[in-house]
């Protein structure tokens, strides 16, 4: 039986991206507790606690299962035994052959190309392998890494929503980022 699309393990050239598991709960936890990973993101608490992380992981494997999102772990080659340092969850709406991406990197690993790397294979994966039309990500207009990082990869900026989202209380603007399976790819041989 061939592995369904949306569990495939990548290989970069510094990393494994594996398909998560609960036993991946602890690395899990470590990343989404990392600094900034809660001002970058619209769902992730301040502090959030294991249980949390449980009921969250335990959501993104049941909506992995059902092909609705590709969600992986990224491993460095030459350190397995680091644990995982960034994650990268891609939700897929099969009915306009689109996915939304969010990513965290491990602050301690920041820095060092690996989101770059990270973000590459998956959108790769995501037009060749998934057969998706269209990636999408949505950036705070003050995070300049995760904004270059997109850029770098590809992706266009198409638009900024005002105030879209409701946040610790106060409303935020987006950019709006895509990509197209048609798009130039700066990375591709
Ligand atoms: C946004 C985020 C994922 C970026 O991760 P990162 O691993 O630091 O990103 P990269 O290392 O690929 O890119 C960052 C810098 O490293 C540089 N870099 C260093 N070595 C590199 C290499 N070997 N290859 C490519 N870039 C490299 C890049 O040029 C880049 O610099 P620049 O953006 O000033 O040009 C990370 O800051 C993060 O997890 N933030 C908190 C969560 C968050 O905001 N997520 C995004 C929500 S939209």
């Amino acid at each position: 039986m061939t592995t369904p699309p949306a569990k495939v393990e990548l290989l970069t050239a510094r990393m494994v991206l594996r398909p998560v598991g609960l036993d991946d709960l602890d690395d899990f936890h470590r990343i989404v507790t990392s600094p900034g990973v809660h001002e970058g993101t619209l769902t992730f608490p301040q502090e959030p606690d294991e249980e949390w992380s449980r009921a969250r992981l335990e959501r993104v494997m049941e909506r992995v299962d059902r092909q609705e999102c590709f969600f992986v772990h990224a491993h460095l080659r030459d350190a397995p035994a680091a644990g995982a340092i960034a994650n990268l969850s891609l939700d897929i709406v099969g009915a306009h052959a689109r996915g939304h991406l969010g990513y965290m990197v491990d602050q301690r690993h920041r820095g060092q190309g690996y989101a770059t790397e990270m973000l590459t294979a998956v959108v790769k994966h995501a037009f060749d392998g998934l057969g998706l039309h269209r990636v999408c990500a949505n950036t705070w207009t003050w995070n300049d890494a995760s904004s270059k990082l997109l850029a770098r990869v590809g992706f266009a900026r198409e638009g900024r929503s005002r105030q879209h989202y409701l946040k610790d209380d106060e409303y935020i603007d987006a950019d709006d980022w895509g990509m197209l399976a048609s798009d130039p790819r700066p990375w591709k041989d």
